[in-house]
């Protein structure tokens, strides 16, 4: 068997012609960016998450940069977040000009690790920035509450979450907004780039337009300085026509879920533990055993392509050096990259596919 991390050509069939037809009337029309599908996938996207207001823009990382930038989070600031997580989440804090300040992670969830939040709060504190890694949320109460009794904002990474939900909650409702990344292999993919932005917060919502399209309102009148970080037509055609599958496709994940779980007990691999208030969208599905690379080679061999997410901490990484940081500041952060190894997971993987992948591991530790 071969069986790759991802495998979007099996996802295509369903929406193929709605998807070319689409992109057609774009290219027939012209309107490139900002038009009508723009406009409809953000009434579509905010709707799914629970939102009042949703703004397509380039990236993910956009998407965080412009919702910082929108709350003035800039030069002198600090904003706390976690290590284990994709450098783009550092790095929109970094574009802003403020600081990261990271803290570690529950070793359990590998998500930020919210009884180590208050400790790092100081006067240059502006937001806290929890990411959804994997596809399962930060334990968001005791975060808001801490919050909000130091008026700081709160910013969810969901760019790995589209629809996963905290006490019946979506992911993009949890926190004053909240960054979606759309890239093509999330569960929710363009075929490009683009990402998204949700809020309830109506001041902010018109700002946050605003930093996306240069500082604009109205074409050619710049309030502030802001940055081109559009969504453009033809991936808000794909997205949307991609859209209604998005509840289904996540449900296939979690079965995927709970069949790797099943069939992986009694195994010396440690599974991914859900939190009880969550239900995950198992953007990825990470295993941990001390035995990574060797599991990982003998995977190969076998024909199943697996990944590491992620192998360097962020406050590791040469880009962020001038930070400070050094190893042992982080240790959870810092034993977990030598343990984790993400399995092919994506909706249209099988009960076969998922049981050659087991018994390879098996096969491993027999
Ligand atoms: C946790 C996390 N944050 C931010 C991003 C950035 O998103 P993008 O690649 O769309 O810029 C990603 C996606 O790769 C991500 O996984």
């Amino acid at each position: 068997m071969n069986i790759p991390f991802v495998d979007l050509r099996k996802q295509y069939a369903p929406f193929k012609e709605e998807i070319l037809s689409g992109i057609g009337k774009v290219l027939d029309g012209m309107q490139l960016f900002l038009g009508e599908n723009v406009q409809q996938l953000e009434k579509e996207f905010a709707q799914f998450c629970g939102a009042a207001h949703g703004i397509g823009v380039s990236d993910g990382t956009a998407a965080l940069q412009i919702i910082l930038r929108a709350m003035d989070i800039g030069p002198g600031d600090e904003v706390i977040t976690v290590s284990h997580t994709f450098i783009a989440t550092a790095e929109a804090i970094v574009l802003t000009g403020a600081k990261p300040v990271f803290v570690d992670i529950d070793p359990a969830t590998c998500l930020m690790d919210v009884s180590q939040v208050e400790a790092k709060i100081t006067p240059r504190t502006k937001a806290i920035l929890p990411v959804h890694l994997y596809g399962q949320t930060v334990d968001m109460d005791p975060l808001l509450e801490i919050a909000s009794r130091h008026g700081l904002r709160v910013v969810e990474d969901a760019c790995q979450a589209h629809g996963a939900e905290y006490k019946g909650r979506k992911a993009g409702t949890l926190g004053d907004a909240a960054g979606f990344s759309f890239y093509f292999s999330k569960n929710l993919g363009a075929y490009g780039e683009g990402g998204f932005i949700s809020t309830n917060d109506s001041e902010l919502a018109a700002k946050i337009r605003k930093v996306r399209d240069h500082g604009s309102g109205v074409r050619y009148h710049h309030d502030l300085i802001g940055m081109n970080g559009r969504l453009d037509e033809i991936q808000a055609v794909v997205l949307r026509a991609k859209l209604p599958y998005l509840a289904a496709w996540n449900e296939k994940r979690r079965e995927h879920a709970r069949l790797y779980n099943d069939l992986l007990k009694g195994t010396s691999v440690v599974v991914p533990a859900e939190h009880s208030d969550n239900t995950p969208v198992y953007h990825l599905y990470v295993i941990r055993t001390p035995k990574r690379d060797e599991l990982q080679a003998f995977l190969k061999d076998q024909g199943i392509f697996t990944g590491i997410h992620y192998p360097i901490p962020v406050h590791l990484q040469n880009a962020m050096e001038f930070l400070g940081y050094k190893q042992g500041d982080l240790p959870v952060t810092e034993r977990v990259v030598t343990e984790i190894l993400s399995l092919p997971m994506y909706a249209e993987i099988d009960d076969d596919e998922i049981k050659y992948v087991v018994d390879s591991i098996k096969t491993f530790y027999s």
